[in-house]
């Protein structure tokens, strides 16, 4: 279909709207494209609240690209220890070297310059290019494809390319000198306004006169999405191993999910206590002591750990990395200041 698009007069009062309304956030209180990429990168999947205090800390120990560029990266990690979605944070990183060795450390002022730096999409670089430079360029998102689906009351599944690029094309369109504000004027009515689930604000949309899905009561059909696949379960048994104030922690594989993190060891399947002995010593402990903790589940993008768990208490013999299993154990005041452990396991990071 066809995209048809807000008027002039539309946007006007969309614009009106977003400066009366908009929330007080961190990020809105700067022009520093620094600081902008930086919170467009944690916003991606994550909500304002939570990332509300990553920011903060991101800044403070690193205010500057060169900054960043320099951090090493298990401070990095740490940095963005719970955020999830590892890879923006290494992306972010690679970018940073790149604006640091090619712009003297100045973000590029150009969309097409942004969109070719690591991490940085079509969105990511139009948010970028309107928000910190003013650039007449769209930004379309998950929340501003599901505002213009409804204006329009179009059924074209938003996860399609096609309909993504078709939005941009057409939004590219009608982007006004206040190219900033314009942006986020949509993302804010998608986030506060017109929210997904069956939940949409139309009562107090300034849009609602002119779309489509308000007047014809589509809001809860509207945007379409093609049914996502189901995400695989994956039974875990995760092992908190312990000889008094050391923990046995191992590193992640360099690719893959949860890449180079470190990690409570853990198994795939559910073993139970008669098969756990056999097992720690394979990978290089003597168990003293063996009890069931609770059990926990933890939801990535397209993988579910059910996790069952135990507390091994081990005999104190065992001195820094195992030679075969990558295992190694880490005095606990450590392992809280340096080492970055995924959210998956925050169920069993109270015992440490
Ligand atoms: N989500 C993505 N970008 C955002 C922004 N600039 N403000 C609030 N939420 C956002």
């Amino acid at each position: 279909m066809m995209k048809k698009i807000l008027t002039p007069q539309a946007v006007e009062t969309l614009l009106g709207w977003y400066r009366a309304n908009r929330r007080d956030l961190p990020w809105r209180h700067t022009s520093d494209p620094y600081h902008i990429w930086l919170s467009e990168i944690m916003l991606q999947q994550t909500r304002v609240e939570a990332v509300k205090p990553y920011y903060a800390r991101f800044l403070e120990t690193c205010p500057t690209v060169e900054s960043l560029a320099a951090l090493p990266e298990e401070k990095l990690l740490k940095l963005w220890e719970g955020l999830g979605y590892y890879s923006r944070a290494r992306n972010l990183q690679k970018a940073a070297r790149t604006v640091v060795e090619q712009y003297g450390g100045k973000m590029p002022a150009s969309f097409e310059e942004l969109r070719r730096l690591c991490g940085i999409g079509d969105y990511t670089a139009g948010a970028i290019a309107s928000i910190a430079f003013g650039i007449r360029v769209p930004a379309v998102d998950g929340n501003v494809l599901r505002v213009l689906a409804r204006l329009q009351g179009s059924h074209d599944d938003i996860t399609q390319q096609a309909t993504k690029n078709a939005w941009r094309e057409a939004l590219a369109e009608v982007v006004p000198e206040a190219a900033g504000d314009f942006t986020q004027s949509l993302i804010e009515l998608g986030a506060t306004v017109c929210v997904p689930n069956g939940e949409a604000k139309c009562a107090v949309c300034p849009l609602a006169s002119v779309c489509a899905a308000a007047k014809e009561h589509l809001t809860d059909e509207i945007p379409v999405r093609a049914s996502k696949k189901p995400r695989r379960i994956e039974q875990r048994t995760v092992l908190l191993i312990r000889d008094g104030d050391r923990t046995a922690l191992r590193k992640r594989p360099p690719t893959g999910l949860l890449a180079g993190l470190f990690e409570l060891p853990n198994v795939l399947g559910h073993l139970d206590e008669d098969a756990l002995p056999a097992y720690i010593r394979s990978i290089g402990f003597e168990p003293l002591k063996i009890e069931r903790l609770d059990d926990a589940k933890h939801i990535f993008s397209h993988i579910e750990w059910h996790m069952i768990a135990y507390d091994v208490r081990i005999t104190p013999e065992f001195d820094g990395f195992h030679g075969t299993s990558g295992m190694l154990l880490v005095q606990n005041d450590d392992l809280h200041a340096n080492y970055a452990i995924p959210s998956a396991f925050a169920a069993y990071k109270k015992y440490l």
